[in-house]
């Protein structure tokens, strides 16, 4: 290699490191539920933190502990504990795959809304376009957000899923919505 082509590239390394460091640093990351429960569990902000705490979603981990679950495992060939099994957890904790330090939280809020890190803060949520920039997945249509419930619950054990029924169960509407 003579000089010039080395010098080119060490320049190419540099700046794919340079890069790679900034896309790095704006990546979103997983905050937990705990922080979305700060500014949003008040009856005039719609109580989305303790309504979703009270479902079956934020016990979906947790229920990966039961007898039933390993009924459910044994049949579906799953050796070792539910809790710790892939084919379980896409699921029951998606978190598992990404941010394990959150995978008890189930079906949390950001296996819904997407990352937090960089769309949490006051002035990015009270501005709908800048929190969807910032990482917060938007829904725009009930058809859209049924896709989002199927993604799961298709056939999930070979249970039909009645989604006008099931969404009145777990929605978490701002009051006036
Ligand atoms: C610092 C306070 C604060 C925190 C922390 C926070 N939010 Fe928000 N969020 C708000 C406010 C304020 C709004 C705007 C509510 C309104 O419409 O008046 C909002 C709006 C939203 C919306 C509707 C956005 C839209 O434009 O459609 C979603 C979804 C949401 N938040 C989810 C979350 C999730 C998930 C978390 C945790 C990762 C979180 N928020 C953390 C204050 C916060
Ligand atoms: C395709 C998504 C999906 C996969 C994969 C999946 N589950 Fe589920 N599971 C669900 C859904 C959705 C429900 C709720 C069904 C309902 O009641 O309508 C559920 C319910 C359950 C329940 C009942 C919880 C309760 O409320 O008592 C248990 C136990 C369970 N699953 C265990 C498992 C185990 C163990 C595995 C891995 C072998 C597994 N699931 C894999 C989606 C899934
Ligand atoms: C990431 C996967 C996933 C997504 C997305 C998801 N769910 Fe679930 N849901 C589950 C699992 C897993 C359970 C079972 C939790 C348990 O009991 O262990 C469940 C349970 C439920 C239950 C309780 C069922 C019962 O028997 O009482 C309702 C209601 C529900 N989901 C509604 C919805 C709706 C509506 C959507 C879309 C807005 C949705 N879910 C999206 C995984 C998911
Ligand atoms: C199973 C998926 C799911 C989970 C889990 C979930 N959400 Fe949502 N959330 C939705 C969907 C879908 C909408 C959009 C509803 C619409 O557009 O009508 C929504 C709407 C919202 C809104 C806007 C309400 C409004 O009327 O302006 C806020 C705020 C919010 N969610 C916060 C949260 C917080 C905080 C958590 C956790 C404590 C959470 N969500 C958990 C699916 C989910």
């Amino acid at each position: 290699m003579n000089t010039h082509s080395k010098q080119a590239l060490v320049a190419f390394i540099a700046a794919t490191a340079g890069l790679a460091f900034l896309l790095a640093a704006d990546l979103p990351t997983y905050v937990g539920a705990g922080k979305c429960k700060d500014c949003h569990r008040t009856n005039s902000q719609g109580r989305q933190y303790p309504i979703w705490e009270s479902s079956k979603h934020a016990q979906a981990f947790n229920n990966l502990r039961t007898e039933a679950a390993m009924t459910i495992a044994t049949e579906a060939g799953v050796t070792g504990a539910p809790e710790q099994s892939p084919v379980c957890l896409k699921c029951h904790a998606p978190q598992a795959e990404k941010a394990p330090q959150l995978a008890a939280e189930g079906v949390t809020c950001e296996v819904c809304h997407g990352p937090g890190s960089n769309y949490k803060k006051l002035n990015i949520m009270m501005n709908h376009d800048e929190s969807v920039k910032n990482g917060l997945i938007a829904f725009t249509s009930a058809d859209d957000i049924k896709a989002r419930c199927l993604n799961c619950h298709a056939n999930a054990h070979n249970k039909t899923f009645d989604f006008a029924a099931t969404w009145e169960l777990v929605k978490h509407p701002k009051p006036g919505k």
